[in-house]
Order: structure tokens, then sequence, then C-alpha cells
């Protein structure tokens, strides 16, 4: 490797999607009814007493009883009080192998030592919040625009959610054109324009609730990998008050849930010049995973807007911002409030405070000191290797495979039903025909997900596996045998309810 990036090797993204294809076609391969009954009666059950109780009292406050999207783990939540390198321990005393990762901000590892140290160091001195410049912004800015050519400035916001929202605004400002185009199945945050297309690609409205039509009537999804479908959205735009951008996440849908093929990026850059149109890439979790030049320095490719989110503040609290060129965001975005400037207005109370500044530039300095990113990336190869072993072991249909430090594992297919087709109604139809086997697939990821955790190991919902710094040659040995107990206990055919 040693290039700088986490990546080894870049995979066709043909096979993949072939087999991610052959998965769904299966029956459902599962843990086996008496397996599960042992998780939740033994495990849940019996060594997770505590848990049960905080999370019994939290549903009386809490919708769902915990306010973390990633945390609502079947058959409940389980509550964790210490996070260290690679490990995490919940209130019970129960130790796991931690491949959430935060959900992707802690590439160094869980509450890193060295970043910890300057944090402690600046709570000292100011606290985390003045609501005035600090240093911390200059140096994390400057850092940032060192290792990303593509991001002369760089504005920081209070999440990937509030980038994205920026990014849109700025783009529709600079080209003087309405519509966005995203990639369908991405996620890209909550905001109103971007919860279309959610998750499984061509689903259109299906997740807007609460959002009027008219919000994501500007907004077009097109299948993901597909060159010829983008051209087609950019020249039906063309007619309809033209395309401000298209955003992306570079390695594909969902951290690249969905493979891409390695010169998609290129394309679309290409589309994106020809129909004079801004590319927009969503470096929320590649961004300082990927390699501190990010997909785009990977891929080569230099978009117009880079949306940051996680690891730029390396994973403590508010962790956002939007970066391009000087001239982009110089003339869309405004600095201060600017009143009366024809500027997109953004911003937010502890937008940029200096916590999450300094944390974010200690973070960036500490993975270039000590390669976390290829470190990171070898431990993704490494049990992306095992994980194949042991499917291959246990003649498994699971699909396993990685970008560098994200690692997939797909186990029912539920992330991977793609319903996008030129037409709008056969998409809809397409939809409604899937619809209960998605459902059936998604229940059979949350019960892997269970057995995952009773046998000691963190997963992103049962299927998806952030690698950082802290897995060593030991921690991936140990978290695959974890992972051979579950193995051994799958069997195919297995009824799961909706
Ligand atoms: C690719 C991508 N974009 C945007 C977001 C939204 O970022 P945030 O959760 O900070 O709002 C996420 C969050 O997971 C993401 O994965």
């Amino acid at each position: 490797m040693s290039n700088g990036y986490s990546i080894s090797k870049w995979d066709d993204a043909a096979s993949i999607n072939a087999e991610l294809a052959n998965l769904t076609s299966q029956p459902i391969w599962c843990v086996s009814d008496a397996a599960m009954t042992d998780v939740l009666e033994n495990y849940y059950g019996k060594k997770c007493v505590k848990s049960k109780a905080l999370y019994d009292e939290a549903k009386q406050y809490i919708p769902n009883g915990v306010q973390h999207n990633l945390a609502f783990n079947y058959p409940f939540p389980l509550c964790f009080d210490r996070a260290e390198g690679a490990y995490l321990y919940d209130v019970d005393g129960n130790k796991y192998v931690d491949f959430l990762q935060a959900g992707g901000p802690t590439i160094l590892g869980s509450n890193y030592p060295a970043v910890r140290k300057e944090v402690e160091k600046l709570l000292g001195s100011c606290g985390p919040v003045t609501g005035l410049f600090h240093e911390g912004e200059l140096l994390l800015a400057r850092e940032i625009s060192r290792h990303m050519p593509a991001v002369e400035m760089f504005r920081m916001l209070g999440s990937g959610t509030e980038a994205v929202m920026a990014a849109v605004r700025a783009s529709r400002l600079y080209t003087k054109k309405k519509n966005i185009v995203k990639v369908g199945g991405s996620y890209h945050g909550w905001s109103d324009h971007m919860v279309y297309g959610q998750k499984v690609p061509g689903s259109g409205r299906l997740e807007s609730h609460g959002i009027p039509a008219r919000t994501t009537s500007l907004t077009r999804e097109v299948r993901p990998n597909d060159l010829k479908a983008l051209e087609r959205a950019l020249i039906l735009n063309l007619a309809r008050g033209g395309t401000a951008c298209v955003i992306l996440e570079p390695v594909g849908p969902e951290s690249g849930t969905r493979p891409v093929d390695f010169d998609y990026n290129k394309g679309v850059r290409e589309l994106c010049d020809k129909y004079k149109t801004l590319l927009i890439f969503d470096e929320v979790v590649t961004g300082f995973r990927l390699g501190l030049g990010g997909a785009q320095g990977y891929f080569g490719v230099r978009p117009d807007l880079t949306i940051f989110g996680k690891v730029i503040a390396g994973g403590y609290p508010a962790a956002g911002g939007i970066g391009g060129s000087r001239e982009i965001i110089t003339k869309t975005l405004a600095a201060g409030l600017q009143s009366g400037s024809k500027k997109a207005y953004i911003g937010g109370t502890l937008a940029a405070n200096p916590l999450s500044s300094i944390a974010g530039y200690y973070t960036i300095k500490e993975i270039e000191k000590t390669n976390a990113c290829e470190k990171a990336g070898l431990a993704g190869d490494k049990l992306t290797a095992g994980l194949n072993n042991l499917i291959k072991k246990y003649g498994l249909p699971f699909v396993c495979f990685n970008q560098g430090s994200i690692v997939h594992l797909e186990c029912s297919g539920a992330m991977a039903f793609d319903v996008s087709a030129p037409i709008k109604i056969i998409s809809l139809l397409k939809l409604l025909k899937s619809k209960g086997n998605v459902m059936k697939r998604k229940t059979a990821m949350e019960r892997m997900g269970a057995a995952y955790m009773a046998n000691g190991i963190v997963t992103l919902a049962g299927s998806r596996l952030y690698t950082s710094m802290a897995d060593t040659d030991d921690v991936i040995n140990e978290a695959l045998e974890k992972f051979d107990n579950v193995f051994q206990t799958v069997e195919k055919g297995v009824i799961v309810e909706e």
C-alpha cells in the first residue's frame, strides 16, 4: 500500500453487485432459532440487566428509549460507559470489540490520549466555547487545505447534515440553477432536500415523511454507478431550470455499500463540466478516513465543493464543514452576518467552537504522524479476508468486501435492493413487490447484529464495520474467533417476521 491511502485495491463493482444479487435471490440465511433463543435468554436476559433497566426507564422520556440513530439495536440498546482504543465496555461490565467506532469518526481508536490531552488543555483555558474567534479555527482550516488542494477555504459547521444544506444553497447561488441530482441510495444527512431515494435507489419519497412534495420536487435521484442515467437527468433538467449540483458519496452510496467503478467519479466530473454543474463530494465518511487527501485524492478527482463531518472533529461534538475554491466559497457563503449581501445565510451557535476545532486539528496531526488511515485500512483488509475465509468455511452466501477501513458484511442482502428504473411508476411497482422481502431481510440483519453483540462485537446495524488504527492483528484475530462462533450457528431458510 503505502500510498497514504487506506485502500489497497479497488474491487470490481460488477462482481460484487453480482454476488449481492445472488444473496438477495437466496432464502434468508440467519442465526438459527435455537441460537437466537440462547442469545436473547442467556446474554440479553442475564448479562445485560443494568442496560435493560436503564433502557426501560429511558423509554418514558426519550422516543424509542435512545437518542442516537445508530444506538437502537435489537432486541434493546445496550448502555455503554467506557471506550478505549478498539474496545467498548457496557454498564454491566461486558467487553466488546468496537467496529462501530462511533459511526466512523474515531480513526485513531476511541478516546485517543494525545487528542484528549489537547482537548483537556483547551477546556482548562477557555472552555469549549466562547462564540468568538479562536486560533483553533485557523489551525484546522489551514491543515485541511494543506492536505486537500481543492479546499482552499473551509467553513466549519455543526454536522454533515448542515454542511450539505450549505453546499446545496451555495451551489444554487453560484450557478443560478435550481435542481439537485443525488445518487439513489446515498445518505447525505436528513435535511428536507436530501431525504429522497434514501437507502434504496429508486425509492424516491418513501422516507420523506413530514416533507412537502414541493420541497423534494427539485431533487432527482439517479441509479448508482450509471453515467448514462446521470447524463439523462442532466439533460432533462436543462428544461427545468438547470442542475445546480450533483452530490455523491465517492465510494458509492451508503459509505460504499453499493460499490462503484473506479472511474465513475471521473465520469461524473466530466459530465458536471459539460453541463456546467457543480460537483459535490460528500466526504463525511471518507474525509481523513481513506487518507489525508480524502476520496478526492484517492480517485484523483477535484470536486467543486467538499462536505466534511465525523473525523473532522476527531470524534468530539459538532463535526461538519464545507470546503471549496476561494472563488466559490467567498462568492456564496457569508462570513459573519453580512446583512444585505447576496450570500447564503449559514452558521450556528456552536459551529466551529474551540473544542471541535482543536480536536479536529490534533486528530489530523496525529493521523499524519501515525499513518492511522493506512493502519486502519490494513486492519480492514485483514478483517475482510478473515471473514471471507469463514464464509467459505461454512458455505454461506454472505458477501464481504471493503474499501480500506470501511468493511461491508452483507448477511441478508437487506442493503442491496435497487428499484431504480427510468420511469418512476416502474420504480414504485418494483418497490411494492420487494417491500416485504426487504423488511424480512432487515429483521434478519438485526438478528445477526444481536448475535454479534452477544459474542462481543459491536457493528453498525449488523452490516458495516469501521476499523481504526487501534485494530492490531491480535484484535482482528480475536474478532474473527467471535465471528466464527456466530457463523457456525447460521442456517438456511430461517423464517423471520417483518
Ligand atoms: C455520507 C454522509 N453524509 C452526511 C452525513 C450526515 O452527517 P451528520 O450525521 O454529521 O449530520 C452522514 C452521516 O452519517 C454520512 O454518512
